[in-house]
């Protein structure tokens, strides 16, 4: 039988957002979820929670640089996941009080957390969505205030690898540049198959029973997410080695399996 949550959701099929925060040492799991993640765990040899906690370490200097360096104000989350620490709206507000921010999301425990933390702030918005859907998400962002009359920072980070080949992920980035202003940013991380192929593939059999499918590709298909972008310096490169913090630690591991970037819309 089908155990529901009180929310609705079904918590005996591993979710993908789950999942990512149990990695993380967070708290919104269920016995279904712990399980897939530990067995994503074992056949990464570890690697796994070192490569998400770059990714969210990444996460945070792309917004700040955005912010303080680049003047952006509006910020477009996609594939936004759990709150966890250092949310890009606490980034971003840091930096600049009078940013916006807007989270998308498609999944419903997500949309119940970010809903309950974000409540208040007229600057902070969630809405569910599909990211495959640009011109959908495009328009619901800007109903809600986020309006693109203005360069926006949009951020795909950890979630293309959940968009299979079958729907274009290529296209899907594509047709938001289209919807972009000029000045604009996108930043863009995704696990990387290159050091590892057949423990990645191995991994997105374990996903291949939860919410989503999981494809890991290789750095020459990643690139491809900038095209039409001037890749901001030093380009796509392992996540540690972008425009690491004075005094960062060097990685534990001998590679780090997940490689982004930021560009600019020209
Ligand atoms: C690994 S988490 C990444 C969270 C956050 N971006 C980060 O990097 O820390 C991936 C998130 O993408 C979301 N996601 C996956 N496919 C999606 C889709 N088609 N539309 C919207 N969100 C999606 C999942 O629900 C999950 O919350």
């Amino acid at each position: 039988m089908t155990e529901q949550a009180p929310g609705g959701f079904d918590v005996n099929q591993p979710n993908v957002a789950r999942m990512y925060d149990y990695y993380l040492g967070g708290k919104n799991h269920f016995p279904a979820d712990r399980a897939a993640a530990e067995r994503v765990i074992e056949l990464s040899y570890g690697y796994v929670r070192e490569t998400v906690q770059e990714n969210r370490a990444f996460l945070r200097r792309a917004v700040r640089y955005l912010a303080a360096e680049c003047g952006v104000r509006r910020f477009l989350d996609l594939g936004a996941g759990l709150p966890t620490q250092g949310n890009v709206h606490e980034i971003a507000l840091q930096e600049a009080p009078d940013s916006l921010v807007t989270y998308v999301d498609n999944d419903a425990v997500v949309a119940a957390h970010a809903r309950a933390l974000l409540e208040g702030d007229p600057r902070v918005r969630f809405l569910e969505g599909d990211l495959r859907r640009p011109e959908e998400v495009v328009a619901a962002a800007s109903a809600s205030g986020l309006i693109f009359d203005r360069p926006v920072a949009l951020l795909l980070v950890a979630c293309l690898h959940f968009v299979p080949d079958e729907e274009d992920p290529e296209g899907v980035v594509a047709a938001y540049r289209e919807l972009l202003p000029s000045g604009s940013y996108v930043v863009v991380s995704h696990v990387c198959s290159d050091p590892v192929p057949e423990a990645m593939a191995a991994a997105g059999g374990v996903y291949g029973r939860a919410n989503a499918p999981f494809e890991a590709r290789p750095a020459a298909r990643i690139a491809r997410f900038f095209d039409g972008f001037d890749l901001v310096e030093p380009g796509v490169v392992p996540l540690n080695e972008w425009r690491p913090e004075p005094g960062a630690l060097p990685l534990r591991g001998d590679f780090l399996p997940i490689l982004g970037g930021v560009g600019r819309r020209p």
